[in-house]
Parts: C-alpha cells; sequence; structure tokens
C-alpha cells in the first residue's frame, strides 16, 4: 500500500521565506506518503512543524511556573496529560461533572508548543494559558527546547519514555487509524526502515530520549524521566513521583480519601476511551479515538519479524552505550 495515494488532511503549511532559505540549506527526505522532512538540530521535522519551532524560538517566553510535558511520538504523551491535568485540577474539580478531562481530550486541554500553539505565528493570543502553571506539550528534542528555554527559566519538563519496539507498533497502528486503512504490513516495514535510519517525524528515537535522559541526570530538579513500562507496572508510586516533582504531593489525608486512585481510574484508557467526547470528536484531523488502542507493553511481539527485531535492538543497545538507560 502506498500511502501517496492517501494523502492525510494537514493543516495549510505557512512557510516563511526566511523558513523557506533555511530548508533549502537542511538534510531532506521524505516519509512514506511523501511528505517532505527536513533536519534540524538533529532531529527530522515536517516543515510545517519545522515553522512551528522557529516560531516558538522567536515568540515563546517562559514562566517559572511553565510545565512542559515532552515525549516521542508513541510513547504515551496522551496518558500523561491526562494525568498531569488530573493532578494538578484534583482539589478544584473531584467527583465533578464539569471536569476538563469530560468534556475535552488531553490534546485538546494541553496542546503541543510547535504543533498547535506556534505553528503559524511566533505571536499566538496566549490569554486561554492565563491560569498558573500554564501547562504545554513538545515532541522536539530537549536540547532544541533549552535553547528557548535558556537558563532563565527554572520550568518543569517531564518527559515519558517508551520500549523502542512498542513505540514502533504503536506509530504503525496509528498511521492506518488516521488513513483509515486496513493494518498493511509493507506499511509496517517502512516505518521499521524508516525508524532504524533515523529520519522518521521527530527522530531519531534514540537522540530523542538521550536529550531528555541526559537532561533529568543533569538537572533532576527540573527534568523528570517517566517510562511507560514503569507507570504500567507501578501506577501508585509512579504518579506520587510526579506529583512530588510537580510540587503537588498528595497529603496524606488524599491518599486515606482515594485521590490516587481516583484520579489512576479517571486517567485510564479504559476510563478515557469510554467517554463521549473520545468516541465522537476530532482534532488536527484525527479522530480521538484514535490516540486511544492497547495499554500494552510488548505488543511489538505480535508483529514484528525475528529480523526486524534484531536490527532494531542492534541499533538500541549501540545508541544507548553507556548511557546507563536501557530500553
Ligand atoms: P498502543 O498503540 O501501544 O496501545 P501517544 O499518546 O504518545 O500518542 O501514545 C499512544 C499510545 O499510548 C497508544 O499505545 C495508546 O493506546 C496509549 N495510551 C493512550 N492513552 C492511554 C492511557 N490513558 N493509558 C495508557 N495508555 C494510553
Amino acid at each position: 500500500m502506498d500511502l501517496k495515494e492517501r494523502p492525510l488532511n494537514v493543516r495549510g503549511d505557512k512557510i516563511s521565506e526566511e523558513t523557506k532559505s533555511l530548508i533549502s540549506s537542511l538534510p531532506s527526505d521524505a516519509d512514506g506518503q511523501g511528505k517532505k522532512l527536513c533536519k534540524y538540530q538533529g532531529c527530522w521535522y515536517y516543515y510545517n512543524t519545522l515553522q512551528g519551532v522557529l516560531n516558538f524560538h522567536r515568540g515563546f517566553q517562559p514562566q517559572d511556573t511553565d510545565i512542559i510535558l515532552a515525549s516521542f511520538p508513541k510513547s504515551g504523551t496522551t496518558w500523561l496529560k491526562a494525568l498531569t491535568v488530573a493532578l494538578l485540577e484534583r482539589s478544584k474539580h473531584r467527583s465533578s461533572d464539569d471536569h476538563p478531562l469530560l468534556s475535552d481530550n488531553p490534546h485538546g486541554i494541553v496542546p503541543f508548543l510547535e504543533i498547535d500553539v506556534y505553528i503559524e505565528s511566533s505571536s499566538p493570543d496566549l490569554s486561554k494559558f492565563s491560569s498558573f502553571p500554564r501547562l504545554f506539550s513538545t515532541h522536539m528534542p530537549l536540547h532544541t527546547m533549552q535553547e528557548t528555554l535558556k537558563d532563565s527559566s527554572p520550568c518543569k519538563i517531564v518527559y515519558m519514555c517508551r520500549y523502542a519496539k512498542d513505540t514502533l507498533i504503536s506509530w504503525w497502528f496509528f498511521v492506518c487509524a488516521m488513513h483509515k486503512i486496513e493494518l498493511d504490513k509493507s506499511i509496517l516495514e517502512y516505518i521499521h526502515k524508516s525508524f532504524c535510519s533515523g529520519a522518521i517525524y521527530y527522530g531519531p528515537f534514540w537522540e530523542h530520549v538521550l536529550s531528555y535522559w541526559r537532561g533529568s541526570l543533569e538537572d533532576p530538579n527540573h527534568v523528570l524521566f517517566m517510562r511507560y513500562e514503569e507507570m504500567k507496572a507501578e501506577p501508585r508510586d509512579q504518579i506520587k513521583r510526579l506529583a512530588d516533582f510537580l510540587g503537588c504531593s498528595f497529603t496524606k489525608e488524599e491518599e486515606d480519601n482515594g485521590f490516587v486512585e481516583e484520579i489512576l481510574d479517571l486517567c485510564s484508557l479504559r476510563n478515557l476511551s469510554c467517554l463521549e467526547v473520545n468516541k465522537t470528536r476530532r482534532i488536527n484531523n484525527v479522530d480521538h479515538k484514535d490516540y486511544f488502542r492497547k495499554w500494552e507493553v510488548g505488543d511489538w511481539k505480535n508483529y514484528l519479524t525475528p529480523e526486524m527485531e534484531n536490527k532494531i535492538d542492534m541499533i538500541i543497545q549501540e545508541k544507548l552505550q553507556g548511557s546507563g538507560l536501557k530500553l
């Protein structure tokens, strides 16, 4: 199946002349749809996303209380967004019908800096973020974001990391769902090839993960490294870890009153995917329902051939060597 036959309905590209000129000097490639990618500061972007990154660089004014949720695509971003919203909103909206997660998808509540907020302009209207802390998200690697944050902002960054092979399989399902096509092995092969070469949207995967891993070791008070698999295996401990990092630890009374379990239940894939808002609505041309699938660790075993598995394992092992990180 050639995805070029089914072009995705992407938002209009507003690429400035300056950005076009920059792009002409950058390494380039294309994805399975033939949509062009360019490599900026070591990371592969679609042209309109790069414009969003540059707009962000130009216009973002960090505030000390900002919280930025970061991830490689398909690593559990939706879950991290839901958990953080639920944590921050827990006293205001406990058991109430007006909880933001009941009326909007986590991606609508916590927009991406470079894909949503700054996609069209370096001076977007931020009035909707008037309450504090402001909550944003990003798929940019840490070094690119830090260029804007510099040392001036002690804002907090939370990174969600996931095993490479599960991320890849989740990507495959997502691409097929977005294009409304049957699962197709030739698309998996293409994604696998791009994933391994590194030339995939926001890739290379290993550079992305390492940027936040190293950042979390260098500055643990400002960069928290979380793992999808740990979140699944020990949800109570991990949500408390997240709350501690964000400076909104659970009180003993809250714990005794079941706040932790309530938040985990509210943000569970089972619960979120059953909400009307996530069954019927869309954001950025993506059906909300496509953000929710299986919540499984090791699903790759059902789809990758031994050759595909070995290739990823070898690359990841080589790239992460000496970092102390295992994926
Ligand atoms: P699978 O496709 O392996 O099921 P992202 O949010 O970064 O796009 O990642 C999508 C992955 O996170 C999908 O994985 C999806 O099912 C899973 N996911 C989405 N919401 C979740 C939630 N509330 N809890 C656990 N996993 C969730």
